[in-house]
């Protein structure tokens, strides 16, 4: 690839890969931890099993993450050293020191890259997606590793007093390699990346008493673990992700059945069925894994990006658009030809 200065560039997907760890937590195991119901887990989430990574065997986010790159490089036939940055989306990096980006590089030898991690919570992939696309175009950087990864099971209680959520949140990694190409057709058509602070208090990881929001009374035994207010986050959901779906097309001047495939952050299965529902966005044009996965926060849409192109329901010549939400709360969508 040559590039001329101030000549516009394109960018394309050329590898992606994904990790899922082996150990399947179901519907009826967590009917044996905890006061629940398969029957209630799947009419309010569609969930019927999630994956746990074994963080004491040494199942980390990096460790994921490194196998769903290494998959990444080895579809889009590149070494490590061709990456010139690896992006880390994650919310569960192991330290808060080095970045889970850092971690990853060494574990697969890139020596060349830079490095970091973004934390956008389930938005995270997306943002990445954004972001990389625009260091790519710009011109600065030529090949861009990124990754969503989170454990989020290490913030969960598998017993009664943590059903809220430990139902919901499966661990996973995805990934996507991205590099800069002459054929300016190819990449985003539309992006966008929203953010409410005030919402914050509806889903966060306290770690002292302080953390707790006003009005909340701190308690000691909850910290590091997910609170979540999850009717207050469904609401903002399903009123959002319309939204963004109609924001991102009137960015784009396109209609609804001009996308090929809606690749949604999987939430809740109730959340995607409305949003299917409001534009009419037949079955085979918004996938749906979160039955078998749960809610793998950032490597949510990675994951199932890696399904539809490996299954060959996502192909070159397609628009895909790309859309997630979560804590912050956050909320964004990409919308490429890819
Ligand atoms: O990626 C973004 C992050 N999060 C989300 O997208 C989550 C969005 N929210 C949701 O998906 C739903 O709010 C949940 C699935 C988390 C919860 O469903 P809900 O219909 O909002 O239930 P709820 O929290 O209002 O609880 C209803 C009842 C409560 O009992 P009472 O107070 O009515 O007696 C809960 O204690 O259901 C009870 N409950 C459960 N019962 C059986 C809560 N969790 C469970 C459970 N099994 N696992």
């Amino acid at each position: 690839m040559t590039a001329h200065p101030g000549a516009r560039r394109g960018v394309r997907i050329v590898g992606v890969g994904s990790y899922l760890p082996e150990h399947r937590l179901t519907n009826a195991d967590l009917v044996r931890m905890m006061e629940t119901s398969d029957a209630w887990i799947v009419q309010r989430t569609g969930i019927r099993e999630r994956r746990v990574a074994d963080l004491e065997g040494g199942e980390t986010a990096s460790t994921l993450a490194t196998l769903a790159l290494r998959e990444a490089l080895a579809s889009a036939h590149l070494t490590p050293n061709d990456l010139d940055l690896i992006v880390c989306a994650t919310m569960t990096a192991e330290m808060e020191c080095p970045s889970c980006a850092c971690l990853i590089a060494n574990a697969i030898g890139a020596s060349r890259a830079g490095a970091f991690d973004l934390n956008a919570a389930c938005s995270g992939f997306v943002f990445g997606l954004n972001v990389a696309h625009e260091l790519l175009r710009g011109g600065a950087y030529g090949t861009i590793g990124l990754i969503g990864v989170d454990t989020l099971s290490k913030f969960m209680r598998y017993n009664t007093a943590g059903r809220g959520t430990s139902i919901i949140f499966g661990d996973a990694a995805g990934a996507a390699v991205l590099k800069a190409t002459d054929d300016a057709s190819l990449g985003i058509l539309a992006q966008t990346m929203h953010a409410d602070g005030a919402g914050w208090k509806d889903i966060y990881v306290p770690h002292r008493n302080s953390d707790f929001p006003p009005g909340v009374t701190p308690d000691p035994t909850q910290c590091g673990f997910v609170q979540m207010s999850g009717a207050s986050v469904f609401k903002f959901a399903v009123g959002t992700f319309p939204d963004l779906i109609q924001e991102t097309l009137d960015k784009a001047r396109l209609r609804p059945d001009d996308v090929d495939m809606y690749v949604c952050h999987q939430s809740n299965a109730r959340i995607l069925l409305a949003a299917r529902e409001r534009f009419g966005i037949p079955e085979e044009k918004l996938y749906i894994n979160i039955d078998r996965v749960g809610n793998t926060v950032a490597a949510s849409v990675p994951l199932c990006f890696d399904d539809l192109i490996k299954s060959g329901r996502v192909k070159p010549g397609m628009k895909v658009m790309f859309v997630a939400f979560g804590g912050g709360l956050t909320w964004g969508s990409s919308l490429w030809q890819i």
